[in-house]
């Protein structure tokens, strides 16, 4: 099958967050699979065209209309693809080459990203690539589906169907009715499908338009009918509930992986936990100035500090839990104000047992991950999330919140710690998300065993891109034989 997946962000060329991460692995899935052509295209951001790594060459240049203006377009095909699939950058100066900021938060991300979404069909076609399907994703790409509808169907693209993927439905790309005319210039017949409140909303329009719309997680996907996950989509997701499904991400298990992760200080598998894994915590207490001591629990949390991801809940709870557990708390991750001082506050009171890495540092965080025997995930809503897979494949337990991809990614234990993977809490409540650290504390402390037979289930888990791959062939195969 020919794909053509286009996103915002890829690692390891521009990553932000988890999307990134997806559009990493994916791709690379999808190409393993026997008769897949995969390609995938990218904005060529300051810092990916600056990257003397990524060396590329210009295969073809046009202009893509928006609105009123012609915006020039250089398609850069990447020399070097070492995971199976080629990668090609849209070159814009104006839109991407010259900013040096992060690569979302302009005042004119709209349009950048509309131009982008048209300059990648534009780049089908002058590649006469002809893709059975094309994969887009969240708001950046979501005029895909809809230019794909009403302007490209008179060109070979008109039997490609596109499949849009929603990760995160926060961010839904609104611009005022203006927007329309101005830079999406679009047939009026168009108007409705991008019409929401008298705005533009770009997330709507992909949802009317794509064959199939799938999201991050089942769970997610059974959330997303409901007012408070669905940031007020949910009636134009309900209306195409028949067209939305959820595939559950996948970790890149080559990345992740204590036996080979050159970050670790020790390694370790699942056939022979320890000592590696006991190693990489010590090192990791001295490294931060904690008590050195291998028995204690240690908890640990590696977010973005933003509301959504159940920080609330912890600062409710963190004095308590550090006065009654003799616990520790390795916190690392940047974000709002607020939690980067509530968390500095803590360390200063606590400092035998709080740690606050406020910072990102990709080494760091796979220390973390080793060393850590408890992972807090209490998010408020949690589309797929990937760093409670990450955590037990380090063989650190889960106490997560159960909502989307953590409901589905972490069954939760019996009492015993018996038959699940983690600790899970069914309602949003500080007194509830620390009940099941207790019950997860208490394991650790009181059947040791228990615990350990806990951890290595963990490390056993498949979290592996291949199934989810074939998820997605089957949703592809689905659409082309509409
Ligand atoms: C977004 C979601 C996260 C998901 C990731 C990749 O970042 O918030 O839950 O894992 O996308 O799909």
């Amino acid at each position: 099958m020919k794909i053509a997946i286009c996103a915002s962000e890829a690692a390891p060329y521009a990553k932000s967050g988890g999307l990134g991460d997806v559009m990493e692995a994916l791709p690379a899935a999808l190409s393993r699979i026997e008769g897949n052509q995969v390609v995938l295209f990218l904005p060529y951001y300051n810092k990916i065209k600056t990257n003397t790594a990524y060396e590329t060459e210009q295969v073809a240049q046009f202009r893509v209309q928006m609105g009123w203006r012609q915006q020039y377009a250089g398609l850069r095909k990447l020399l070097d693809c070492p995971r199976g699939f080629q990668v090609y950058f849209i070159d814009n100066d104006y839109y991407f080459g010259t900013r040096t900021g992060a690569i979302y938060g302009d005042m004119d991300d709209g349009e950048r990203f509309a131009y982008f979404s048209k300059a990648c069909l534009d780049a089908i076609l002058a590649l006469e690539f002809t893709p059975d399907v094309i994969q887009c994703n969240d708001w950046q790409t979501a005029m895909i589906p809809v230019y794909l509808k009403a302007t490209y169907h008179t060109t070979p693209l008109k039997h490609t169907r596109c499949m849009y993927t929603i990760h995160n439905i926060e961010y839904q790309g609104w611009a005022n009715a203006s927007f329309f005319d101005d830079v999406l210039g679009l047939p009026w017949e168009y108007r409705g499908c991008l019409d929401m409140n008298g705005s533009v909303n770009v997330m709507k329009g992909a949802i009317e338009t794509a064959d199939l719309v799938t999201t991050v997680s089942e769970t997610y996907a059974r959330e997303l009918m409901y007012p408070y996950y669905a940031h007020g989509l949910d009636g134009i997701l309900a209306r195409n509930a028949w067209k939305l499904t959820g595939i559950t991400n996948g970790i890149d298990t080559k990345v992740f992986n204590p036996e080979t992760d050159r970050n670790l200080p020790a390694k370790y598998s699942a056939a022979k936990i320890h000592p590696g894994k006991t190693q990489c915590k010590t090192a990791l207490q001295k490294e931060l100035g904690l008590p050195v001591n291998p028995d204690t629990p240690m908890m640990i949390m590696i977010t973005r500090l933003a509301g959504h991801k159940g920080l609330d809940l912890l600062c409710y709870i963190a004095r308590r839990l550090m006065w009654e557990e003799n616990a520790q708390l390795v916190l690392i991750g940047t974000g709002e104000a607020q939690y980067e001082t509530f968390f500095r506050e803590l360390e200063e009171q606590f400092p035998e047992q709080v740690s606050a890495q406020i910072t990102f540092n990709v080494g760091l965080a796979a220390r973390v991950y080793a060393a850590g025997d408890i992972y807090l995930m209490p998010s408020k809503s949690e589309p797929c999330g990937l760093s409670q897979m990450n955590a037990m494949r380090y063989g650190t337990v889960p106490v997560v919140h159960a909502t989307g991809g953590l409901k589905d990614t972490v069954p939760p234990c019996d009492e015993a710690g018996h038959t699940g993977l983690g600790f899970t809490f069914q309602s949003y409540n500080a007194d509830d998300f620390y009940g099941a650290i207790k019950r997860c504390l208490n394991l650790y402390e009181n059947d040791r065993a228990g615990f350990e037979a806990l951890r290595k289930r963990d490390m056993e888990q498949d979290f592996g891109w291949d199934k989810p791959a074939e998820k997605y062939m089957d949703a592809f195969r689905k659409m082309l034989s509409w």
